[in-house]
């Protein structure tokens, strides 16, 4: 892609593919990320949406539907997967993961109070509820199984965090997700860094005609801990980002399998690690700044990366990292629940992102944002115009940004409306509702948004406001429709 007028042009990534194991890291750049401001409308009013229409996730009203019928708050969520990241439905059932939390919190306190819970309803149905027609199942892990792997058992807090499931061998299931540890004094600060790791715990699956449930998951494999080498650890930065595993095989490389994640650069906070490779401008371009220039003004506290890993064993439950796949310093501190997406022979690293989350100088609203390439690791180019947003909620970047618990007057009713979109196969994509409104009049949200679909063309993804109406399709819609069913009993 060219120069927008005034603004830099973005850097020139070929998608080269790289071995998975070679030291090769894609940069999202200053550049790239700059290409976002490039294509938002500075004459935008108030409320109105200042980013193109074509990358925008669809309005969605505030009068939504419970999904889990007023039992759980809803938040990231996945479906069943198999190796090529296809979702079968079970013996004629959709299930579908949550993270959920006692209705009773505070939207805001699910972080530290999360579990893994799950939901099923019957595939292939024409007609459904408004609400998608699902039946909560409760939690899938027994009490006091995700907190058994940590040394430290004063924990202040004990969580579960994203993640996804795999289907083996016709009932078996493997849960790669994130057990956390929190270390609070009363005041919430920390008496020591929290600690996330990546752990897998493996059960078992069964639908009769009345539904869906799952037995074991009482061994939990402590498998991934951030290194302090490619992935910044809790010594390095109290505040680092370590979780969200997400794993597929790889046609180029049979046999073997990866894992994505969400990191940061290893780094000590505060140390001024951003180069001129980070910045990405081209020569002479006459909109560049130095690496100085962005860490003077702080910007160097935002150190995202995506990681990868190779599994060792066949049960994966043993795992060797390698470099990181993507780097986004000094741009943007988490790019998170991280996914590779095959299409046309192409890679895309679809990550989520918040405005929130930018450096100092860039900015770009809550959404998901891909990356292509010809491997797993590639000089990956970011999609739509060199920038890197795929599909992010209506925002207006020339007001505040606010927050979810306090959104803004002037800002997009919309900007809070879903986050941890996941692309599902099909182009469909899914997400949940955080905060739907403006400071005057708001609702929380907690449970699934509408599915949309966008359309992946090469460093194209357009949402596709033909589908559903106006581009919204049903409410919590997570369909196997693109899968087989699996019936161990036939
Ligand atoms: C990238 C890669 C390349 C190699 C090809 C072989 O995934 O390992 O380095 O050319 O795949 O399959
Ligand atoms: C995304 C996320 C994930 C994390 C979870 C914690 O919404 O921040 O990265 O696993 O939420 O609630």
């Amino acid at each position: 892609p060219d120069a927008v007028p005034g603004f830099p042009a973005p850097t020139q990534h070929s998608q080269q593919a790289y071995d998975p194991t070679d030291d090769f890291t894609a940069k999202w750049t200053r550049a790239d990320a700059r290409q976002i401001q490039a294509m938002s409308d500075p004459t935008a009013p108030p409320r109105a949406n200042s980013m193109p229409e074509e990358y925008t996730m669809p309005t969605v009203p505030q009068d939504f539907p419970d999904m889990s019928n007023d039992q759980v708050w809803v938040w990231d969520s996945w479906t069943l997967t198999d190796e090529t990241a296809a979702q079968p439905s079970f013996k004629g059932w959709e299930v579908v993961f949550s993270l959920v939390a006692d209705r009773k919190l505070g939207f805001d306190d699910r972080h530290t109070y999360a579990k893994l819970g799950y939901f099923f309803r019957k595939a292939n149905v024409a007609e459904r509820p408004e609400n998608g027609g699902w039946t909560y199942g409760g939690l899938v892990f027994p009490e006091g199984a995700s907190g058994a792997i940590f040394e430290d058992q004063s924990f202040s807090h004990q969580t579960e965090w994203s993640g996804s499931t795999r289907i083996f061998d016709g009932n078996k299931l493997r849960i790669f997700y994130t057990a956390v540890a929190f270390y609070r004094n009363e005041d919430g600060s920390n008496r020591k860094p929290y600690d996330p790791r990546i752990v897998q715990s493996e059960g078992r699956l069964f639908a009769d005609e009345n539904g869906v449930w799952m037995t074991g998951f009482r061994d939990q494999h402590d498998m991934l801990q951030a290194d302090g080498k490619y992935y910044q650890d809790g010594d390095q930065n109290e505040f680092f980002n370590f979780r969200d595993p997400f794993t597929f095989e790889d046609p180029a490389h049979p046999g073997k399998t990866y894992m994505v994640f969400e990191g940061n650069t290893a780094a000590v906070r505060g140390e001024r690690v951003c180069t001129e490779e980070d910045m990405g401008y081209r020569p002479g371009d006459p909109y560049t700044e130095t690496a100085d220039e962005v860490m003077d003004n702080g910007a160097h506290y935002q150190l995202a990366n995506v990681g990868l890993a190779v599994a060792d064993n066949a049960a994966l439950t043993e795992w060797t990292f390698l470099p990181p796949i993507l780097s986004a310093n000094c741009v943007n501190d988490q790019t998170e629940r991280p996914q590779i997406y095959m299409k046309d022979g192409k890679y895309y690293l679809f990550t989520i992102t918040h405005r929130g989350t930018y450096a100092a100088g860039v900015d770009g609203p809550e959404g998901v944002y891909g990356f292509v390439g010809d491997g797993i690791r590639s000089d990956f180019e970011p999609v739509n115009r060199g920038s890197g947003l795929a599909l992010g909620s209506p925002s207006n970047l020339n007001y505040a940004n606010g927050a979810p618990f306090a959104p803004d007057f002037n800002q997009n009713p919309g900007q809070f409306q879903a986050y941890s979109h996941y692309v599902m196969p099909g182009g469909l994509v899914q997400s949940f509702i955080d905060t739907i409104g403006t400071s005057d009049d708001f609702v929380r949200g907690g449970t699934l948004a509408p599915t949309v679909k966008v359309d992946i063309n090469g460093a194209d993804v357009t949402v596709d406001r033909t589908y559903g109406n106006n581009g919204l399709g049903e409410w919590a819609d997570i369909p196997s429709g693109y899968a087989h069913d699996i019936d161990p009993t036939s």
